[in-house]
């Protein structure tokens, strides 16, 4: 990949919006080729699943309000989707099977194009027998430009992976079966991908966090910046806050700026491992300015009758009896349900109480849309597309649904996903 002409690039964007010269939307064209690929994980070479050849996919970068246009052509064995992950853009560029288009085929190719309305930190992956794909790669990062960059040195993603293997460490498909009833299938190799290997100290830093894996939650450790988080799922704070760890669920995203004081480490406080590092050369003047707020997304505003729904997530080991067939379920049903939770109005503000009754922490996904955490104050929290409910704990969401479709809302944790906890949601 090339970095420096991505970073020049961001650079270029500033030096115009500076000049007061508004940045002309494009649209950046990319081929996304998922395939089985020969691959090093953990030190073994094997065969896994990648996009254009590599695991992670490539990362695919426009400016906020230009156009992302991809062609996926699809050269594996089976039916595959792209879905992009936080990105709030037309129903049918969702990739999601059922609700939203039909499987791709095998050596069939399908052309995605959508206009990209926030800047931040998003990831596409595979949407279809996901719990399989995304655990064998496919997945990637998307990058959306602001039209006025922060002033950083440096700007890389870290891709947070996990991925159950065999004694022969190759990836095993049959450990950890009995695992979609309890926590998921959580990886025994546990690496951070990092897009850059070198920086200085006293460089200012843009780390994008994500977390692809299927089914661990992440707390993890920077060592060697010291930064504010700026961003949540894409989603800019309104004031930068300051953190120790940071709490990643499967599909959550996460910005930090800082400036670098020593060799960075990330380490998964979990395990105690130390799972990425880059390393530090020489040394400059550190920036004296404080870490930035981002520019804000556009938000639509909560307004008129709030309607209600509830959901309660069921089942998995130790669980109690549901009317769902499958280990978990949603409402009593397991899997997509004939009805959507909601059937609403575009520009319906809605507030969905999760409630979690079982063993397990789960990680809810709502597509096309981002919401407020509330408080249990009732307060508006973090702008989010994903929420971490913890086990027999309940959490609040509201959300304007001003994006017509069917959507899902799903675990993200994608064995307890695979094994029926999902639901929809319809605006009209
Ligand atoms: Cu990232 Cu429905 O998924
Ligand atoms: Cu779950």
């Amino acid at each position: 990949m090339n970095w420096t002409r991505r970073e020049t690039l961001g650079g270029g964007l500033a030096a115009l919006a500076a000049a007061g010269i508004p940045a002309v939307a494009a649209t950046q064209n990319y081929v996304l080729n998922p395939a089985s690929i020969m691959t090093t994980f953990g030190g073994v070479q094997q065969e896994l699943l990648g996009f254009n050849g590599s695991l992670p996919g490539p990362e695919l970068r426009a400016g906020q309000n230009d156009s992302l246009r991809v062609r996926v052509e699809n050269g594996l064995q089976d039916g595959v989707l792209v879905h992009w992950h936080g990105l709030r853009l037309p129903n049918r560029m969702d990739g999601v099977n059922v609700l939203t288009q039909d499987v791709i085929p095998p050596d069939r190719s399908h052309d995605y194009r959508f206009p990209v309305p926030d800047a931040g930190t998003f990831w596409y992956h595979s949407h279809y027998l996901s719990y399989d794909q995304v655990s064998r790669g496919l997945f990637g990062p998307i990058i959306i430009d602001e039209q006025q960059p922060p002033d950083v040195d440096h700007d890389f993603t870290i891709q947070l992976f996990d991925m159950m293997t065999d004694e022969n460490g190759v990836y095993d498909e049959d450990t950890g079966v009995e695992q979609f009833a309890a926590a998921g299938r959580i990886g025994n190799v546990i690496t951070a991908v990092v897009s850059r290997d070198t920086v200085q100290r006293g460089d200012r830093v843009r780390l994008r966090l994500i977390n692809p894996s299927i089914d661990r939650v992440f707390d993890l450790r920077i060592n060697g910046v010291e930064g504010m988080i700026v961003a949540f799922d894409g989603m800019p704070l309104g004031q930068p806050r300051p953190f120790e760890d940071i709490s990643l669920a499967p599909g959550q995203r996460c910005d930090v700026i800082g400036d670098v004081s020593d060799e960075i480490a990330f380490a998964d406080e979990d395990t105690g491992q130390t799972i990425g590092r880059i390393v530090a050369h020489g040394q400059r003047q550190r920036r004296t300015t404080v870490i930035p707020a981002l520019p804000p997304n556009p938000m639509p505003q909560p307004k008129g009758r709030e309607v209600k729904a509830r959901l309660l997530m069921q089942g998995g080991a130790g669980g109690g009896n549901h009317g769902g067939f499958g280990t978990w379920a949603l409402n009593d049903v397991s899997g997509l349900p004939r009805e959507p939770l909601l059937n609403v109005r575009r520009g319906t503000t809605a507030r969905i109480s999760l409630y979690n009754a079982t063993a397990f922490d789960h990680v809810m996904h709502l597509h096309g849309h981002h919401f407020w955490e509330i408080s249990n104050t009732g307060q508006l929290g973090d702008y989010r597309d994903g929420t971490l409910v913890p086990a027999g704990g309940t959490r609040d969401i509201q959300c304007v649904l001003d994006n017509p479709g069917n959507w899902m809302l799903h675990c993200h944790m994608l064995s307890h996903q695979a094994d029926g906890m999902a639901t929809w949601l319809r605006v009209t």
